[in-house]
């Protein structure tokens, strides 16, 4: 039988009837069960006793028959302050019609027929009262997950923004060590230009086109940007050297020179390996004089023994020092005019460089370069013409902010001010108009087409 044993809460528990009789024997019947009875002697009253309690009612139990307010109204009004509590009527099976009000407005759980058998009274409230405690667990359960949903809401919200704080540093962090990074780069390359203005700008327009070669022969992203900065310093171990090893050009070396020229490429690798980041860039450079036949220097290496990006350098050197050393420019053109009919007199002078270069360094597929690295070099050039941003030439006062500047800016005297790829700003124009009257800045500057 229905006893407390099944109940796990003790419940405050309403009984509602006219007849103080009626109400002492309900309370007789269910002082048996683990609940705290109240009572009422009519509907107003009771209404008067949910407003004010301070207690959870488990279960409302009413009369249906009491003469100012029957119990399908007195519950249906009950909801308002209760709307989770179960609710029971005390009926004759006659009052069909109040029944039928009570299941549809009072939102009755179960009725009970006067007069009642004390167990079929205890049955029915205790069964009543579980189904309510499994509404109440419920809803301690909807409660719980739904605090432990906030939670976890607030905790990745405040991981998110931790994540973000992070990334946040991390990438100023990164920007700093990119920005002091090039900065050192262009600097570098800054320094090898102002100690051999014959070969101003040869440190960037081989940066420019390896990685143009690079891109084209579709190597990773990384090994481009090595490439570029390689390209930009791959003649820096000849800073300090007679105006012959920094042309290059070993017709016109003494032997000290020839000697001196040799090392370049392991000085300018040993050069970097004071600078973070740059390993990978030095073993480039270490390797650009190398050959495909394994003719070249410093250790005779060939074909693939020399890495893909110094065979990339080779070519992009060799093509730039045909195009603008004027002796080997000319030795190239000559070469050019034997092999063609010569028919070369209407091609303009710029063109015919750029024409003979090629044909020079397409000449030395296999013996210097890697044919790949040419044919790259050859298809370059048919399809996007010689592919290199052309450079504008401006005095001081036509330059304007935002422009950025294609080689380092000296004073007439030689004095170093900035490196190339600097972006010219408010402030930096207003330094250079108060240095330029003082001490003139050397014009023309070239500018980089935007
Ligand atoms: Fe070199
Ligand atoms: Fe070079």
């Amino acid at each position: 039988m229905s006893t407390k044993e099944n109940l796990k809460y003790t419940h405050h528990v309403l009984l509602v009837d006219d007849e103080p009789s009626i109400l002492k024997a309900l309370t007789r019947t269910l002082r048996r069960l683990p609940c705290t009875l109240h009572t009422a002697s009519g509907g107003p009253e009771a209404l008067c006793l949910l407003e004010e309690s301070r207690h959870a009612f488990s279960l409302i139990l009413s009369d249906q028959r009491m003469p100012e307010m029957d119990g399908a109204t007195f519950l249906e009004k009950s909801r308002k302050f209760y709307p989770y509590a179960s609710r029971i009527l005390l009926t004759g099976y006659s009052d069909l019609e109040a029944l039928t009000r009570a299941i549809n407005l009072g939102g009755i759980h179960r009725f009970l027929s006067k007069p009642w058998e004390d167990d079929t009274l205890i049955q029915a409230v205790t069964e009543t009262l579980q189904q309510y405690e499994v509404i109440l667990e419920n809803k301690k359960l909807q409660i719980m997950l739904s605090r432990q949903n906030q939670e976890l809401e607030a905790k990745i919200q405040q991981r998110t923004a931790d994540i973000q704080k992070q990334n946040e540093s991390l990438s100023r962090v990164n920007q700093m060590l990119e920005d002091s990074f090039y900065s050192t780069v262009r600097l570098l390359a800054s320094l090898v230009d102002r100690s051999a203005p014959e070969l101003s700008g040869h440190g960037r327009r081989v940066s420019e086109m390896a990685a143009m070669l690079a891109r084209h022969m579709e190597l990773d992203a990384e090994e481009i940007l090595h490439i570029e900065v390689a390209g930009l310093l791959h003649d820096i171990g000849k800073v300090g050297g007679t105006p012959g090893i920094l042309r290059g050009n070993p017709q016109q070396m003494s032997k000290e020179d020839f000697q001196h020229y040799r090392k370049h490429p392991e000085e300018g690798q040993s050069l970097l390996q004071l600078i973070p980041r740059l390993d990978h860039v030095g073993i480039l450079i270490r390797c650009h004089h190398e050959r495909y036949d394994g003719q070249g220097f410093p250790n005779g290496l060939s074909e693939q023994e020399i890495p893909m990006g110094a065979r990339i350098l080779s070519v992009a050197d060799a093509y730039d020092r045909y195009l603008h050393i004027p002796e080997l420019s000319a030795e190239a053109v000559r070469l050019l005019s034997r092999q063609e009919d010569s028919t070369l007199d209407h091609i303009n002078s710029q063109t015919l460089k750029r024409q003979a270069a090629a044909a020079k360094v397409k000449q030395d597929a296999f013996s210097r370069h890697d044919p790949d690295v040419v044919k790259a070099l050859l298809d370059l050039l048919k399809n996007q013409g010689l592919g290199v941003k052309r450079e504008k030439s401006l005095i001081l006062e036509q330059m304007e902010p935002g422009m950025k500047l294609a080689r380092p800016l000296y004073t007439v005297q030689g004095r170093f001010l900035l490196p190339y790829n600097t972006i010219i700003t408010k402030e930096i124009m207003q330094r250079l108009n108060q240095i330029h009257k003082n001490e003139a800045i050397q014009e023309p500057i070239q500018i980089l087409p935007a």
